[in-house]
């Protein structure tokens, strides 16, 4: 007999092929279980239609089905939209009410996304913020107004709605044919070390889109979400040490105590379903010269801490991507954790990412500058720009012509040539290399506005009431 994987689909207890790990949960869903509540939009972690919520050590999270595997879920709990009526023996939850009482559906081919997302934010401890909730789900027909007035009402709506029975022990997660996946790094590091050509998985929010993009399945997979060490936060010594398995989500939370400034500019890296999955680690690891995190990591001069069976390595960031799309991990090394050291006195942040829709979108050009401002001047820069080539770097020479200046409107306006000189954008689809010029030239002027406390153009911040 073939070995399966175990998991719960709406309190049902599902055994599946163990070969289908790697087989997205939302084909599972449609196809195998016929829950088709859950609709297939993009396909690629960006519309929301699929979106569940799904149940692991008393933590729920919402999840994008179309870029989850089998493979990730087992041991888990999944609910997917009927379940919610499943569990209430045939009533709405608030969720369903409100959005049918502010009429907040017309094709509904995005409402079982957004029931979902509803569900999740009424769960929070603290007030979610709707459009913050809602940020990872398109509607194409019934506008956003409706739809966040029925956010509202859920909130208010929702006692408690207990959604999940005790789930299945994580003990049944286990490994699978050409699925690995360890509950330990010690075991990690031996599986990678024997089978280097093995695909790391971990939040698969880049992996699987690509897997569908390009028709291709790994023939194996070494899968790192249960390995325990790789999750730890340690923010008791002077450095903040982030294990690489630690969701983006968290990892926010915990960058924004010492670097509140990247508050606007984090809250845009990735929807609710995209924060609770991806990893620190693979975010740098895919090496994007999209990604987000990098640049910013460069500035807080941050390393990436690497082992393998037998010995460790602390990298920069910014020499840790080493071109379009590759890093410098061996092939028998994995990530274990990023490491950023203490909040310098005086020290000023500024970050900025331009694309072209405010929420969830790839950037068009990412800016970051730290620096200490010592008697006035500009000290230690740190510059690093990401989304106009093919990686994200630093800017040695750029830093250098502004050590000592005043970070004036004048002197940032000077030194914009300079940038200019700097950077070899490309044209894309995000935008031409001249318009990417003009950005990063304009963002110095940004800077200096923003240094100077100016409020009255501040473009950054637009929230629908
Ligand atoms: Fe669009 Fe999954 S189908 S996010
Ligand atoms: Fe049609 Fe939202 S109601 S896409």
């Amino acid at each position: 007999m073939s070995p399966t994987l175990t998991f719960q689909l709406n309190n049902q207890a599902i055994h599946v092929d163990a070969n289908r790990a790697c087989d997205p949960l939302l084909d599972f869903i449609r196809e195998d279980a016929r829950r088709t509540g859950t609709k297939e939009g993009c396909r690629s972690g960006e519309c929301g239609a699929c979106m569940v919520l799904v149940h692991r050590a008393g933590c729920t999270r919402l999840v994008n089905s179309c870029i989850a595997t089998l493979g990730q879920v087992a041991g888990a709990a999944v609910m997917s939209v009927e379940g919610l009526t499943d569990r209430l023996s045939g009533a709405l939850h608030p969720a369903q009410r409100s959005m049918i009482d502010q009429r907040a559906a017309q094709c509904g081919f995005c409402t079982p996304g957004i029931v979902m997302a509803l569900v999740f934010g009424s769960a929070q401890s603290t007030p979610a913020v709707p459009t913050a909730v809602l940020s990872g789900n398109l509607c194409r027909c019934t506008g956003y107004r409706p739809i966040i007035d029925a956010a509202r009402q859920c909130w208010n709506d929702s006692g408690h709605v207990e959604l999940f029975d005790s789930e299945q022990p994580d003990t049944e997660a286990g490994s699978f044919p050409g699925f690995e996946s360890p509950a330990s790094l010690a075991v990690a590091l031996e599986l990678r070390a024997k089978h280097p050509d093995a695909t790391v998985l971990a939040g698969g929010t880049d992996l699987v889109t690509e897997w569908r993009r390009n028709g291709t399945r790994p023939s194996h997979v070494l899968y790192l979400g249960r390995v325990q060490e790789l999750q730890r936060i340690d923010a008791t010594g002077p450095d903040l040490s982030i294990g690489a398995g630690v969701t983006i989500a968290q990892a926010i939370d915990c960058l924004l105590g010492p670097w509140p400034e990247a508050a606007d500019y984090l809250r845009r890296f990735g929807s609710p379903a995209i924060n609770a999955n991806a990893t620190i680690a693979g975010n740098l690891q895919t090496a994007s010269p999209i990604g987000d995190l990098a640049p910013l990591l460069m500035v807080l001069d941050a390393r990436v801490n690497v082992q393998n069976q037998t010995a460790d390595r602390s990298i920069p960031v910014d020499t840790f991507v080493a071109g379009y799309r590759r890093t410098r991990l061996a092939a028998d090394e994995l990530i274990t954790e990023i490491v950023v050291p203490p909040r310098p006195d005086r020290l000023k942040l500024f970050a900025y990412k331009v694309s072209r829709r405010f929420d969830q979108d790839l950037a068009s050009l990412n800016l970051l500058v730290s620096f200490q401002l010592i008697a006035g001047v500009m000290q230690q820069v740190k510059v690093a720009i990401g989304g106009l080539s093919n990686q994200a770097s630093r800017l040695p020479v750029f830093e250098t012509a502004c050590e000592g200046r005043p970070p004036t409107l004048q002197v940032m306006q000077q030194l914009a040539q300079t940038l200019n000189a700097a950077i070899e954008p490309i044209t894309d689809v995000r935008g031409s290399a001249r318009y990417r010029r003009l950005v990063a030239q304009n963002l110095l002027t940004r800077l200096a506005l923003d240094m100077n406390g100016d409020t009255e153009t501040n473009l950054r911040l637009v929230q629908p009431t």
